[in-house]
């Protein structure tokens, strides 16, 4: 990372200024974190000051911060193991590649109370370098539940709940209990963020697997297969419809599950996310490398097969897709292999991507002409802005939104190495990509990141 500047006013000259909307050539003047005006020729208007920094931003892109709603810094996955970024070095990855606000998940232990678990977690959340926000997720239902809810919302300004289908043996809820978490969400204007899995079926194919001394890398995603994501899908736009929910699906990876909701309808209260592994890469990793390499792209749900990719990208096309998020999680080589002998079941899941995000979509989707720059905003700002409750505010560049702002060069060149990444991780699952375009300047509220 380059220089940092805490900085009063600022005047952005002459840049491409995207919103979800259009492209208009314009200067941005910035004071005390806020945008206060947007038009041509600030500067002979008497708008700057002698302090003002001023930043030519001409033939360059210059786009609100992008909002990653699903990362996973300092997960802790038991036997003293985490994943491998922390707050502080996450957002950091996190600003070097344009993002300045993420959401975090607090994650209670059954017969934990939510507010102690959303106290400890608040402790680590602090040394984020940029904007973070909480989701708090449902690991069980007892009688503690709703009330605690509603302390969430209405004393700590949580407005988002996450539920799992998948991992029944520590986090996991059924969907009685998913219904429960969905009618309290309602009535307390929350959306559920569900992981859509059914970890019941998947809990027997791995054990039928691993029975039959089957552990290979492979097993991973052949004891996840397609079917189980979306019938868990199908479940969950059911309960939808019942609770009136707003609903959050998360890294969707199935042509099947966008398949049903668009049959459903999503009705302005489904959302679809998905992440770049699941548009780049494919499952063939798993079955074309040995052990310790395929371990790497351990993740759940797993990667699938091109037709899924191909979806996907339609998905984005149709707007069945709203949020294209990282679900970033990685884990060092180690730890990933600390129980290698114990089979493909005993990797830790969960990969990387919040420093490569927007790269990879400018370049594997503006350059490609499978979306606009217009809708790569939407898709990684603004969407999810309006999704999680901090629309206007940021997700926009506008009058009197936060100056969370990116100035994007659109030509420069770079290759992904876990060599040079600023992630904190001894791997890079999108190793070796090329990608064109690159936030240059990264403007966190009042702080200025070259990067
Ligand atoms: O494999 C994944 N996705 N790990 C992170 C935790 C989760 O399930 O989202
Ligand atoms: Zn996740």
């Amino acid at each position: 990372m380059g220089k940092i500047k805490k900085i009063s006013s600022i005047l952005i000259e002459n840049g491409k200024v995207v919103t979800e909307n259009g492209i208009s050539t314009n200067d941005i003047f910035c004071r005390n974190g806020k945008i206060e005006f947007i038009g041509d020729s600030l500067r002979i208007k008497d708008r700057i000051l002698s302090t003002t920094e001023i930043i030519d931003a001409k033939h360059k892109y210059v786009i609100p911060g992008g909002i990653d709603p699903h990362v996973h810094f300092d997960l802790h996955i038991g036997n003293n193991m985490k994943s491998s970024d922390s707050f502080e070095t996450g957002s950091k990855a996190a600003i070097y590649g344009g993002t300045t606000t993420i959401i975090d998940f607090v994650t209670p232990q059954r017969g934990e109370s939510l507010l102690k678990s959303l106290k400890d977690r608040k402790k680590e959340a602090k040394k984020s370098l940029c904007n973070y926000r909480l989701h708090m997720s449902i690991t069980e239902w007892n009688d503690k539940t709703e009330s605690e809810m509603k302390d969430c919302v209405y004393n700590e300004g949580i407005r988002s709940f996450k539920v799992y289908m998948a991992y029944k043996d520590s986090i996991g809820l059924d969907v009685t209990d998913i219904f429960k978490v969905m009618k309290v969400a309602e009535a307390l204007d929350s959306i559920v963020m569900v992981h859509c899995e059914d970890g019941d079926r998947i809990d027997e194919l791995k054990k039928g697997f691993e029975n039959n001394g089957k552990k290979e890398i492979k097993y991973h995603h052949l004891s996840r297969p397609p079917e189980t994501e979306a019938d868990a899908v199908k479940k969950i736009v059911e309960l939808s419809k019942k609770t009136n929910s707003k609903t959050y699906i998360v890294h969707n990876s199935t042509k099947y599950g966008m398949d049903i909701v668009k049959a459903y309808g999503k009705n302005g209260r489904i959302f679809v996310e998905t992440c770049p592994h699941y548009l780049l890469l494919d499952k063939s990793l798993y079955e074309n490398k040995n052990f310790d390499e395929a371990a790497n792209y351990v993740m759940s749900p797993p990667l699938r097969s091109k037709e899924h990719q191909d979806a996907l990208w339609e998905g984005i096309k149709t707007n069945i897709i709203d949020v294209i998020a990282t679900d970033h999680c990685p884990f060092n080589k180690k730890d990933r292999l600390a129980f290698k002998k114990d089979g493909f079941s005993k990797i830790p899941n969960g990969v990387g991507g919040i420093e490569n995000r927007l790269s990879l979509l400018y370049t594997y989707g503006v350059l490609t002409k499978k979306i606009n720059i217009e809708k790569f905003v939407k898709l990684i700002s603004t969407n999810p802005a309006k999704i999680f409750g901090l629309y206007p505010q940021k997700g926009v560049i506008k009058v009197g939104s936060d100056s969370d702002l990116v100035i994007w060069n659109p030509d420069k060149e770079s290759m992904i190495s876990d060599k040079t990444q600023e992630q904190r991780c001894d791997t890079n699952i999108f190793e070796g990509f090329s990608t064109r375009g690159k936030a240059e300047i990264v403007l966190v509220s009042d702080k200025m990141y070259e990067v």
